[in-house]
């Protein structure tokens, strides 16, 4: 064990436990000291989910990246590894940066971006490569030949500066990596390579671009088959704002289509991933019953909400299993969150014009199920972390099929971006509006997981009212639950 991966360990262990429990979620992964971000090597080894994630555990800002180390059996309860990575070889000095893993005869295979500085013509620059490292679920060891797939074997026309995040797995015998690139102009792009022994590397293909209109580099990708698709999700940095569909900054981008025989993707249709104001760099696993299930880390890059005085920084959303619905991406938490639901609440509901209904339930730490069965309203609204004046708001328009999450009275005292709204699908019926609520994460699923809206929200959690109210006669049923984790 290295130096740098045994002071990391040691400041974990020593200082994880001085954040109480009562201060950070019950159900979701969250640093456990200092700061972390994407989710890396997601996935099933030994019959055990394994997360990964970005990690610098001595500040609750960005730093050298680590990889830090949780595992699960259910995907509720997590318990936590020694930190597997640490920034200790000449060719990941500058940080071990995102990346993947996948199970293969007993070992635990992960590949990983290698971020080092190297003087080029008298000038310092970062240079990114791929690397692998192996382990038995707890202690992983670099390989000796890293870094395995470097810039120089991407094709002409490629950035040789952004080459990171690659997504491994292996088929008929043979591992891929897909890897987050651009071109030379700065247009985003994903990249295939394939090797037999994870030693040799050749490249593929190139097997989606931007194209000037999503973004510039294309982070952590994933690529996954799923009800006969191939699904390419990519978190893609420099976005445009295009309607409600996309905003500025770091998105979230899933193309569904077809790989052909080149190794290209053939595109039927392109949507957000999920809405909300945090939620970034997702990766999926596939389980051993078929679901496929996606994590990501709950946070912007661009506003860092995180109270000063918090020892940690980062939360994952909850584990969705995805499906494919009229030709797009749905997704809904896993069912294994139903054991831990308690306190069953179960009523339905008509309330008027005006009327506000504020003492039915509350909670910080709960699963919220809203069937909106008739309406005559054009805005109705969950408030939810309610007390002393502070409040979050969800704003349900069944006439324009819009949902805006609001978090400006959740009591912050930045600038930061509070609203966003999303398009839903037409009121029906059985309209449903699902939230799960970990104490700071604030989850939304519209119409069964069509489209999700993931957000944080820092109120003190001595506010825990729950409102509804609607300009309009609605009839709706309210189930909810109180979430607990012993
Ligand atoms: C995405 C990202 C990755 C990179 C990692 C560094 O959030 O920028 O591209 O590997 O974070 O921590």
């Amino acid at each position: 064990m290295s130096r740098l991966l045994d002071d990391a360990q040691v400041y974990q262990e020593e200082h994880a436990g001085l954040v109480p429990d009562s201060q950070r979620p019950a159900f979701h992964v969250s640093a456990p000291v200092g700061w972390i971000n994407d989710p890396n090597g997601w996935s099933v080894y030994k019959g055990e989910y394994h997360l990964f994630f970005q990690y610098h555990p001595y500040d609750t800002h960005w730093g050298p990246m680590h990889w830090g180390h949780v595992i699960t059996k259910d995907f509720v309860k997590w318990e936590r590894l020694p930190v597997a990575l640490a920034p200790d070889m000449e060719y990941d000095a500058q940080g071990c940066f995102s990346g993947s893993a996948v199970e293969h005869e007993g070992r635990h295979i992960l590949l990983y971006t290698g971020v080092c500085e190297k003087t080029v013509n008298g000038r310092k620059e970062m240079i990114q490569a791929q690397c692998v490292a192996t382990g038995d679920g707890v202690v992983y060891t670099k390989a000796d030949k890293n870094p395995v797939i470097t810039p120089q074997m991407l094709p002409e026309g490629c950035n040789i500066h952004d080459f990171r995040d690659p997504k491994i797995w292996r088929k008929d015998g043979v591992y891929y990596a897909l890897i987050g690139s651009k071109n030379q102009k700065n247009d985003g792009q994903v990249v295939i390579f394939r090797s037999e022994d994870l030693r040799q590397w050749s490249y593929v293909s190139s097997l989606d671009r931007s194209e000037k209109k999503y973004g510039g580099m294309w982070e952590c990708p994933d690529l996954f088959e799923l009800d006969g698709k191939d699904v390419l999700i990519i978190s893609p940095q420099f976005m445009e704002a295009d309607g409600l569909e996309f905003h500025n900054g770091n998105g979230t981008l899933c193309i569904i289509g077809r790989i052909d025989e080149q190794y290209r993707m053939c595109r039927e249709t392109l949507q957000a991933v999920d809405y909300g104001l945090d939620f970034y760099a997702p990766q999926t696993l596939k389980t051993a019953d078929g679901r496929r299930v996606m994590i990501a880390w709950m946070q912007s890059w661009d506003n860092h909400i995180t109270p000063e005085q918090f020892a940690w920084s980062g939360v994952m959303c909850f584990p969705r299993v995805l499906t494919l619905a009229d030709g797009r991406l749905c997704q809904y938490p896993v069912r294994e969150i139903e054991a831990y639901r308690r306190n069953r609440f179960v009523k339905s509901l008509t309330i008027t014009e005006g009327e506000t209904c504020s003492d039915l339930i509350s909670g910080r730490q709960i699963d919220l199920i809203l069937k909106l069965t008739w309406t005559d309203c054009s805005r109705f609204e969950i408030s939810l972390a309610c007390g002393r004046n502070k409040y979050t708001k969800v704003v349900y328009e069944p006439e324009k099929s819009l949902i805006t999450f609001d978090r400006t009275h959740a009591g912050f005292h930045r600038d930061v971006i509070c609203t966003r709204t999303m398009k839903v699908s037409p009121f029906h019926q059985n309209m449903e509006i699902r939230i799960l609520m970990d104490k700071y994460t604030v989850e939304l699923f519209a119409d069964g997981g069509r489209y999700a809206m993931s957000s944080l929200i820092y109120t003190d959690l001595s506010c825990e009212g729950i409102c509804f109210s609607a300009d309009g006669e609605s009839c709706f049923t309210v189930e909810k639950y109180d979430m607990e984790i012993s």
